[in-house]
């Protein structure tokens, strides 16, 4: 049964992702941003002048989660932090939305996820790759048997010199290329697939350029008492097999001496594809090439945050079931966390995903 309510009262937390999120959220006429939180006041002040009403500031989750004038809450804070504070709010009863990826482990994960269904919340992953209008064109096309059998793909996201440390999550444990880039492409390329149950994977990743204070973002010269804080991957590549005999290859590279790429691409039994440029490929019935640059229709929204956001309202406002919940985070995580535990024996590593998606 659809809500009474004609409104979200929503927190963001973490000024910077949460910006434009926040902004989305508060632009659909039943969303309404009641509150901020952030470590630093500043940031939140400033983020404040763009939103339309009067807001709140908090600078300790915990407190801001026990107030009964917010329905939902955003999480775009460092990775590490993502899992503790959306536990928090789904706790205390909240609808949560948290970015990518979802945690910094596969148990803290588990963790939130079991949470999030216990509570009954409407809980969801902010995906800006998955809801662009680029990857939702391809996907409904594979839902349409555009592609016939999709029984592999190719993901992946390489930087020549694009190494995040604006917050030290990123390159701590628990952050890294993989769960920072890799996640966008594996989460896409996955739910293009139709989401097939993951079996296995083979990886090998490491730090090859952030501990040497190399490859930071667009060449900037990290100090090295940054750089000397480094505990994550920097690159990290494999290998995932899926049930039904489905192939993905998955690459992430926050440096490397090669050119910048984002890319899908697809292969299937009547019709191939690629994201950037976003093209299709085929062959007619005389035998003749066909590559089709790809047309999706215009989008109804302004920009892909507010097809995130209007989503999230309408799965709290008007109970439609929710196309990318929590657990499809949870799955993701489990490939990630799979893949770069399998670089650290060079072993492949089995893959216990649920059915239940
Ligand atoms: N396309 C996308 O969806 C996308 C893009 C960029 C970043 N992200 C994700 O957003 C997250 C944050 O990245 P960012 O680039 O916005 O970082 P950022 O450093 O710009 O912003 C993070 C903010 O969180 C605040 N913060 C840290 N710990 C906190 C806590 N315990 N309580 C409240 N606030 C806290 C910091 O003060 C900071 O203002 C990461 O997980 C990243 O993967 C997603």
């Amino acid at each position: 049964m659809a809500s009474a309510k004609k409104q979200v009262r929503i927190c963001v937390v973490g000024m910077g992702i949460g910006k434009p999120n926040g902004a989305a959220l508060a632009r659909n006429p039943r969303g309404t941003v009641v509150a901020l939180c952030d470590l630093l006041e500043d940031r939140m002040k400033d983020f404040a002048k763009d939103l339309p009403g009067k807001v709140k500031f908090y600078t300790d989750y915990k407190e801001m989660c026990k107030a009964s004038d917010i329905d939902a809450v955003f999480v775009g804070t460092p990775n590490q932090w993502h899992v503790p504070i959306a536990l928090e709010a789904v706790r205390n009863g909240k609808h949560v939305m948290v970015t990518k990826p979802l945690a910094d482990s596969e148990a803290a994960a588990q963790k939130l996820v079991t949470a999030a269904e216990a509570a009954g919340v409407v809980n969801m992953m902010s995906l800006s790759t998955r809801f662009g209008n680029d990857c939702q064109y391809l996907g409904n096309l594979a839902r349409d048997d555009y592609f016939g059998e999709l029984y592999y793909a190719r993901a992946r996201s390489v930087r020549r010199s694009g190494i995040p440390a604006w917050n030290l999550g990123f390159i701590q444990k628990g952050g890294g290329a993989f769960r920072d880039m890799g996640v966008h492409v594996l989460d896409s390329a996955w739910w293009i697939l139709g989401l097939p149950k993951p079996i296995a994977v083979l990886g090998a990743a490491g730090a090859k350029f952030g501990p040497r204070g190399l490859g930071y973002w667009r060449g900037t010269k990290a100090p090295k008492e940054i750089y000397e804080k480094y505990d994550s991957d920097d690159y990290a590549g494999g290998f995932i097999t899926f049930e039904g005999g489905v192939g993905l290859q998955v690459e992430s590279f926050w440096a490397s001496h090669q050119p910048d790429e984002f890319q899908i691409e697809l292969f299937g039994t009547e019709a191939g594809a690629t994201l950037k440029p976003l093209r299709l490929y085929r062959t007619d019935k005389k035998g003749e090439f066909q590559d089709i640059d790809g047309k999706p229709p215009k989008s109804k929204h302004a920009a892909t945050w507010d097809a995130i956001a209007d989503h999230f309202i309408e799965c709290i406002l008007d109970d439609v079931t929710c196309k990318a919940p929590l657990r499809h985070g949870l799955v993701v995580q489990q490939m990630m966390e799979g893949l770069l535990r399998s670089a650290e024996t060079g072993r492949e590593v089995h893959i216990e995903a649920s059915n239940d998606l």
